[in-house]
């Protein structure tokens, strides 16, 4: 299968490359998106690295004065009409250092560095010209994730406990979890907004895969709060509807200074700062969002200062970083082969993205049941990374044997492996190309 399945995956990541950045999907998602672009480049450095640092410069040239690396850069040579919301709905201020994009105001998980690096890792066996190139877009770089991080840890430590707070669920990368539903509970949910603009997404996908209207009446609100605040970070806590700890996303915060301390030898900077500060984001992960009854990690609301009672996907994301100690890789390892997530042997499905056994479980809508790739890679490296080789190969298989037998999907049913969502999507074949490529995870866990 394997020559094969490289073959679809390029040819799926060749068709989305727009001039100077990859599109998720040209249907649904015609922009640029943040923690895409990040998954994509790890697959476009097999064969060809030019576009990945091309994509992660794209992105970083619409990063904010105050740092921030926005959720989506807008193509301004897209249609208004062509994804809502779009550039005018955002309405995000001109900073003179910006070039002619719009973008939008919200974060995405932190997923570049750990991109960088592993392009940049791979860039030796291109030659001497693609070693050169790597060196100098990664000292391009390293200043612009470095302020990725201190926008994240600084302005966005709402809960003051060394966590980045989400001020959306799109924040998340998971929009509609069930990590969210108490927190969003809170944010009113005006249809008579949605009423007046129009769901681009119920165009182009089925409605059944998709949040629903109440979910974006809230979405759509949450924003609004956002922008009447002039997009402020300032006092989150106190005045924002929605405030949340999500242990992926700051799993992911963490496991980007472990990367960005390998990039600072490269680039002749301090790896002991990136260092330190991996180990205080491991520690405060384990300190606010450990569930000790539930033995999980839960995402936390800032604002009434509870964990959410839903087991996600996203709490099985801490075992991505090296520091965690034994005892909660252990756990997440246990919670990942329960029934709840049913971590595969080889020739079953890759984990779902919520509990199977709640009663909310829903195997086609999104975020709330379905397969995703991206958290299963990164659950796979996690694995590998805490020792558990054999589990970290089965899903590897597994994903594989997924698209090679469904495509590639931007999701997958949790029961038939049926492709569900876009099809054609941009970081299930960049993943796949990594997951063809990557074949040894004991070779992976001693070169890391
Ligand atoms: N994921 C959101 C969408 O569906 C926005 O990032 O468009």
């Amino acid at each position: 299968m394997s020559a094969e399945l490289w073959k679809s995956a390029v040819h799926v990541l060749d068709a989305n490359w727009s001039n100077d950045h990859m599109v998720p999907s040209r249907l649904l998602y015609p922009h640029q998106w943040s923690w895409d672009a990040a998954f994509i480049a790890i697959g476009l450095a097999y064969y060809n690295p030019a576009r990945a640092w091309r994509d992660l410069r794209s992105l970083f040239e619409a990063q904010w004065p105050d740092g921030r690396v926005p959720h989506i850069v807008f193509d301004p040579a897209v249609p208004e009409g062509d994804y809502f919301p779009g550039p005018s709905f955002w309405d995000v201020p001109a900073y003179a250092s910006r070039p002619a994009r719009g973008s939008t105001s919200l974060v995405q998980p932190p997923m570049h560095a750990i991109a960088a690096w592993e392009v940049y890792r791979r860039s030796t066996s291109h030659g001497a010209a693609c070693a050169q190139q790597a060196t100098e877009e990664l000292a391009w770089l390293y200043p612009r994730l470095v302020r990725q991080q201190e926008y994240l840890t600084a302005r966005r430590d709402a809960g003051g406990g060394g966590l980045a707070s989400l001020v959306h669920p799109w924040e998340s990368g998971v929009d509609n979890s069930p990590a969210w539903d108490s927190a969003m509970s809170r944010a009113p949910a005006d249809l008579d907004l949605l009423r007046r603009f129009h769901r681009r997404d119920l165009d182009v996908a089925d409605a059944a895969h998709r949040p629903t209207d109440l979910d974006y009446a809230r979405y759509m609100h949450l924003v609004v709060a956002y922008k009447e605040s002039g997009y402020s970070d300032h006092e989150l806590a106190r005045r924002h509807d929605f405030v949340v700890e999500c242990p992926g996303f700051n799993s992911i915060l963490g496991a980007a200074e472990v990367a960005l301390a390998k990039i600072a030898k490269v680039v002749g900077a301090d790896p002991g700062v990136h260092k330190a500060r991996a180990r205080a984001i491991t520690a405060a992960i384990v300190d606010r969002l450990w569930d000790e009854s539930a033995q999980t990690f839960k995402a936390h609301d800032v604002r009434t200062g509870t964990l959410s009672p839903a087991h996600c996907v996203t709490g099985l994301l801490p075992l991505i970083l090296p520091g965690l100690p034994s005892e909660y890789a252990k756990a997440i390892l246990a919670e990942a082969r329960s029934a709840r997530f049913g971590l595969p042997g080889e020739t079953t499905l890759p984990v779902p993205s919520y509990d199977r056994t709640a009663p909310g479980f829903d195997p086609l809508r999104y975020w709330r049941g379905p397969i995703w790739i991206n958290v299963n890679w990164l659950l796979r490296r996690g694995l590998a990374r805490h020792g558990f080789a054999d589990e970290a190969e089965d899903l590897r298989t597994s994903m594989l044997r997924l698209v090679h037998r469904s495509g590639h999907y931007e999701y997958f049913h949790p029961d038939t492996g049926e492709g569900i969502g876009a099809g054609q999507f941009s970081w299930t074949a960049a993943l796949t190309l990594d997951l063809l490529a990557d074949k040894s995870v004991r070779a992976y866990a001693a070169a890391a």
